[in-house]
């Protein structure tokens, strides 16, 4: 099963991709949770994309294609994937469906989660994320058993840098501008599939299931 999520900011796509990873034994590749690793590992490739991230810019396509190449070749994806926040641009579908070409592999659904963006502040200003796993919370729609504390793993839920309410803004400048057209382009080949995420976690995720099995 290899899967591409599609959506704005906060619209789910972590949430959903989590949920599908385990359903499926699939990996899930997300390169905002990918950066974010190097920026807390201040590599080289962490401390250049921070800036960028913080304003709530894309960071450069040529950094994002090669995280994902070098992520696609791992053994661990051979069962299958589930790309999350890539491709965001033309030119990064363009180069995964070259990337995809040479493997002799391809997508088998690519999912838009539909979201009305009056919804997505409140997502994203109430989220939490585990420091350690990554799990994702929201402080009223799901929160963890014990307040700042990760229900999986113990470690310290923390508010993403890039969640402040002006940054999320530009967020959703940059997506209207440079990700919402991968819409057309993959309409266009007939692949793309939307699903609406208005509703719950699990209502969500079994339109996902529904629409894949
Ligand atoms: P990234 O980490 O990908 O951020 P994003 O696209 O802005 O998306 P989010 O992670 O904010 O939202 P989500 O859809 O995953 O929502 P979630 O499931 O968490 O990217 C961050 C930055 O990295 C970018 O700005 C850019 O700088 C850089 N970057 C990353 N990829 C790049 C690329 N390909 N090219 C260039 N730059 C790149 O849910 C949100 C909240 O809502 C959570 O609290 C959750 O618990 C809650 N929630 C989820 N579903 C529901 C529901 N159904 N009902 C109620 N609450 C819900
Ligand atoms: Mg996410």
């Amino acid at each position: 099963m290899r899967l591409i999520l599609l959506g704005p900011p906060g619209a789910g796509k972590g949430t959903q991709a989590k949920l599908l990873a385990e359903k499926f034994n699939i990996q899930q590749i997300s390169t905002g949770d990918i950066l974010r690793q190097a920026v807390k590992n201040k590599t080289k490739m962490g401390l250049k994309a921070k800036s960028y991230m913080d304003q709530g810019k894309l960071v450069s396509d040529n950094v994002v294609i090669g995280i994902i190449k070098d992520r696609l070749d791992n053994a661990d994806c051979s069962k299958g994937f589930i790309l999350d926040g890539f491709p965001r641009t033309i030119q990064q579908a363009e180069s995964l469906s070259q990337a995809l070409k040479q493997m002799e592999i391809d997508i088998d659904y690519l999912i838009d989660i539909e979201i009305d963006f009056n919804y997505l502040i409140q997502r994203l200003t109430g989220r939490w994320t585990c420091r350690e796993c990554g799990e994702g919370y929201h402080k009223m729609s799901n929160p963890p058993k014990k307040k700042g504390v990760c229900d999986k793993c113990d470690g310290e839920l923390y508010q993403r840098d890039d969640d402040k309410e002006e940054t999320i803004q530009k967020r959703f400048e940059v997506y209207r501008k440079e990700t919402e057209p991968l819409k057309d382009y993959y309409q266009k080949n007939g692949k793309l599939n939307a699903i609406k995420g208005d509703g719950g976690i699990q209502e969500i995720f079994s339109r996902i299931t529904n629409l894949i099995t």
